[in-house]
């Protein structure tokens, strides 16, 4: 049972087609919002078939399936095309987020160490300073509307920074997350032109401008990487890792190009995800009265006036729950597409070699056969005890599997901690008749950013962090 009293908020959605569109509309409508493409039964049936261009696609919706696909047979299903065709020319076809088989395992073993969980509890005042600096920000803006999406990734690429990187790098922050939008803008047309079977050259509106933002992001990452080759850091952080890392099989190590792709994986994928998550949970926050007291006073018994510190996350129960429920209702990674690399049977459907099968987990999330009220905002739904009941299908913002998120306990107690923070600190008040409504930019992106007006609370925090 649900112990907010009052009918739990339940923020606007989107108008899902019942059936699937045609092929205009559909192809109109992918460069616009990926997801105003998703029909309604993917809310409401186990599995769907689409056909996109005379071509079968499986959507899969069932958590026992979903396991099926992810989890239990995983090798049939690995990561699909559009992956290496929307992201690889951001990251490259063979980093740890686009390689397969032997060739992904090594990075990824190589990439472990900064995820073991004390490293991560050791990242704890990296994360409150952040946040600390973000409640100044506000603070000095007080009274004025600010677009909150916006500092929540300068936050977050900060905390990226100054954890796998040592802080030593020094970027622009405003270019880079610029460049990464350019590009992330440009995925639709990706998407669209590959339903139409269009080969890699085909133009589109933005290519070049997105061509150059990659070449930029790249550069950064060389300059990076010859700067710790000249000057190694002191403690071992990501890179060092990186660069020590020998593949088991042919005894080599990372080139700088492949250094230089798994870095800005790191990066991008590391920072724009968290940062949405608490863009979208300080939004729903700021419209559910009930649930800002609550962690408002959760905050208050856990943490006291001080810094939020490494003993307290675990304790920041409640806290933890409203980015749950926010990444249920917002996952910052809305689709998991793979592909079947042979013959197989998924739920009684014979799906053949070749066939694209997605997990849409947007729609998982709103599932009308998992969630009670599946739209409204409760964080209720993963208390301890709840939470444990909910098969490990149903909910997946961080995938699930071999390939699930490496930087997921990280991604949690980072957001905890930057909550935590800015709530004790800053009020953020929705404006009056804005919606944002959610919009796929290979992330989950609120349309039109978020703005909220922010105000100091009365009892200010201190803005030192414990060690
Ligand atoms: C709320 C924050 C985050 C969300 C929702 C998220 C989501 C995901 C998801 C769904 C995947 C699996 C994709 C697939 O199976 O196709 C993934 C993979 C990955 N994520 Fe995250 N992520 C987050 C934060 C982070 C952070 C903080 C880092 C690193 C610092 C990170 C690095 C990665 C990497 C490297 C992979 C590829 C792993 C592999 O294939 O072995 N992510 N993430």
């Amino acid at each position: 049972m649900t112990e907010v009293s009052s009918p739990p908020f339940t923020p606007r959605s989107i108008d899902h087609p019942r059936e699937e569109l045609g092929l205009f509309p559909l192809l109109r409508t992918m460069v616009r919002n990926p997801l105003e493409t998703w029909p309604q039964p993917l809310f409401t049936e186990p599995l769907f078939w689409q056909r996109f261009a005379g071509r079968p696609l499986l959507f899969v919706m069932d958590p026992a399936l979903i396991d099926e696909v992810l989890v239990a047979k995983a090798q049939v299903f690995p990561k699909a095309p559009i992956i290496r065709r929307t992201i690889g020319p951001a990251v490259g076809n063979d980093s740890i987020f686009t390689a397969e088989g032997a060739h992904w395992r090594w990075q990824r073993r190589a990439a472990a160490p900064p995820f073991r969980h004390a490293t991560i509890l050791g990242f704890v005042p990296a994360f409150g300073e952040a946040a600390a600096r973000a409640a100044s920000v506000f603070t000095d803006r007080a009274g004025e509307t600010v677009d909150i999406a916006e500092l929540m990734m300068a936050t977050t690429f900060d905390v990226i920074v100054e954890t796998m990187l040592s802080g030593a790098a020094s970027f622009d922050t405003r270019r880079f997350g610029a460049e990464i939008s350019h590009y992330f803008d440009s995925v639709g047309w990706i998407a669209a032109l590959s339903i139409l079977r269009a080969p890699s050259w085909v133009p589109y509106p933005g290519k070049r401008r997105a061509r150059a933002g990659n070449l930029f992001l790249r550069q950064e990452m060389v300059r990076v990487i010859a700067a710790r080759r000249a000057r190694p850091g002191m403690t071992p952080d990501l890179l060092d890792f990186l660069i020590a890392a020998a593949d088991p099989e042919t005894g080599r190590a990372m080139t700088d190009e492949e250094l230089a792709d798994n870095l800005l994986t790191f990066v991008v994928a590391g920072h724009e995800t968290t940062a949405l998550a608490l863009t979208w949970a300080l939004w729903l926050i700021g419209n559910a009265p009930e649930v800002e007291a609550r962690l408002l006073a959760e905050i208050a018994e856990v943490v006291g006036d001080g810094p939020v510190e490494a003993s307290h996350v675990d304790r920041l129960v409640y806290a933890k729950q409203v980015v749950q429920e926010a990444m249920r209702l917002y996952p910052p990674a809305p689709l998991i597409p793979r592909i079947a690399a042979a013959d197989v049977t998924i739920g009684g459907e014979r799906v053949a070699v070749g066939t694209p099968v997605y997990v849409p987990v947007y729609a998982v999330h709103r599932h009308q056969m998992i969630w009670e009220l599946p739209q409204a905002f409760d964080p209720e739904r993963f208390a301890p005890e709840r939470a444990r009941a909910l098969h490990r299908g149903a909910f997946l913002p961080f995938g699930a599997g071999p390939r699930i998120c490496i930087g997921a306990a990280f991604a949690l107690a980072e957001a905890v901690v930057i909550l935590a923070t800015l709530m004790r600190a800053i009020r953020f008040i929705p404006i009056g008749g804005h919606h944002p409504l959610p919009t796929i930019r290979l992330t989950l992106r609120p349309d039109g950013g978020m703005p909220m007006r922010v105000e100091r609370r009365q009892t200010p925090i201190s803005h030192q962090t414990g060690t």
